[in-house]
């Protein structure tokens, strides 16, 4: 008997054959799911035959070394049933499933509702005995506080919280996980992660990429619904967050809303002093030409969507008060850059004359390289008592270390139950209030420009405190 099956809903789409697929290829290969039977779903009548040659021409493009070999035992595990999202239809697949499924919407946000209540109408979300049923979605979770609200009720209908898994896939990234390791594994950090020695901290994420081919779901979603809202909050939370009293999924997930419940509200007012939005203009990446953003096929030209965002946070506790939080990510800026940047105060008493003793920064990189870099003063060899900066690095994965991808991270956290890396709905409902002042206020007026390849636009420097600059994002 198949121990688990994972059931893709929209298996003949893009995340599936992108992601889903080249991650349960690779967990395959390692031999870390051989007891599991992948059943693809999709209103296409395709047979089980052409489902698989389907995905095969899917990993030949997208799995990073695919092999003959593994593909002959790997497409054994896959199975196909043709359907549209109605309990009647969905009901072909009950010879199909284990006592232990999972059911995976890999279909656009629309959809999430009509698929969960229809999986329960067909009687899917009864865990039988022996086994569990899970249901596991990405984001987004609605595009405001009100439809990701009607969006939960419509899950529950059916499905417990505990059964729904919500995918951020940065909660699957090496260094995001690892912000938990570093701060709570390390005696030293723990007792100057706070106001008194923390002086503001920097999330960035900057991408050289534009629109793409995804104009239809961006000018409505825009970068602080796409990025802010859930990728760079979840990095906040986690610098920013209690240490808990233990590893459980709730007890850690109870500490990171209590930070989102801790920021100082944004109001009508204070927006402009809070948050910034940009729109890309043409300009040059290297030698390469880029046109801007209402030039991008499929958008309007008189499209107001921010293809840039930054926000200015404040967490109002005893740890944080005082330390401003800035988050920003945009498109087409100068490089592909992410960071989590701390900055520490500067030391209080008189150092050797020749030296200046700067701030130190501990710098967990996301991108280019994952890597954490402490920059510190150190003495300049020579005959006086002079500093000059110096960085410690730790490179995060050595030659021996076996690195996975968020999805492969996250579908085996599925498969094992563990919901620690996944949304729980008040941190969805959280972010969007904490976001709400924002999205109304930007439901008016235009972006700022910035030219592509740039660093955004210059009146993100408005959202700091008058002695810091954000960090450059060139490379
Ligand atoms: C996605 C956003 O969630 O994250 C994209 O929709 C963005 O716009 C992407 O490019 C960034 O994630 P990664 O892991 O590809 O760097």
């Amino acid at each position: 008997m198949t121990a688990t099956t994972l059931v893709i809903l929209g298996a003949s789409g893009d995340l599936t054959q992108r992601l889903l697929m080249p991650a349960l290829y690779r967990l395959h290969a390692l031999g870390l799911t051989s007891d599991l039977r992948i059943v693809g779903y999709a209103k296409e009548p395709w047979s089980r035959d052409y489902f698989q040659r389907h995905i095969h021409k899917a990993l030949q493009s997208f799995a990073e070394d695919f092999k003959p070999a593994h593909w002959s035992r790997f497409r054994r595990q896959l199975d196909y049933v043709g359907g549209e999202l109605q309990a009647d239809q969905l009901a072909a697949l009950k010879d199909k499933l284990s006592p232990s499924t999972l059911f995976y919407l890999a279909l656009p946000p629309p959809l999430f509702g009509v698929a969960a209540t229809a999986l329960g109408e067909a009687g899917f979300a009864k865990s039988p005995h022996g086994g569990w049923r899970r249901l596991v979605v990405e984001k987004p979770f609605g595009t405001d506080l009100a439809s990701a609200q009607l969006l939960r009720e419509q899950m529950h209908a059916h499905w417990e919280e505990e059964q729904i898994l919500r995918i951020d896939h940065f909660l699957g990234k090496e260094t995001t996980q690892n912000l938990m390791v570093f701060r709570f594994a390390n005696r030293f950090l723990e007792p100057i992660w706070n106001a008194q020695h923390i002086s503001q901290v920097q999330i960035t994420y900057a991408e050289t990429l534009g629109v793409e081919q995804r104009a239809a779901y961006y000018d409505k979603a825009g970068a602080l619904r796409d990025m802010l809202q859930n990728h760079l909050m979840q990095l906040f939370s986690l610098a920013a967050m209690e240490p808990p009293s233990s590893w459980d999924a709730e007890v850690l997930r109870d500490h990171k809303v209590e930070v989102l419940r801790s920021v100082v509200p944004i109001t009508a007012k204070t927006v402009n002093a809070h948050a910034v939005r940009g729109q890309y203009r043409a300009g040059k990446l290297g030698r390469k030409k880029l046109v801007g953003y209402r030039s991008e096929p499929g958008i309007k030209r008189s499209s107001d969507t921010e293809t840039f965002a930054a926000l200015r946070l404040e967490v109002d506790n005893w740890r944080w008060r005082g330390v401003p939080f800035y988050l920003r990510s945009g498109k087409r800026l100068a490089s592909n850059y992410s960071e989590i940047a701390v900055q520490f105060r500067q030391v209080p008493g008189p150092v050797p004359h020749a030296v200046h003793a700067g701030n130190n920064w501990m710098i967990f990189r996301i991108r280019p390289v994952e890597r954490m870099d402490l920059l510190v003063t150190a003495k300049q060899p020579g005959l006086k008592l002079a500093g000059r900066p110096s960085i410690l690095t730790a490179m995060y994965a050595g030659p021996d270390d076996r690195e996975f991808s968020a999805y492969e991270q996250l579908l085996m956290d599925a498969m094992g139950g563990d919901r620690s890396h996944f949304l729980r709905f008040d941190e969805v409902e959280w972010a969007w209030k904490v976001l709400a002042p924002v999205l109304k206020a930007w439901e008016k007026g235009a972006p700022d420009f910035y030219a592509s390849g740039s660093e955004g636009p210059e009146t993100q420097a408005r959202l700091l405190d008058p002695e810091h600059h954000w960090r450059s994002i060139r490379l």
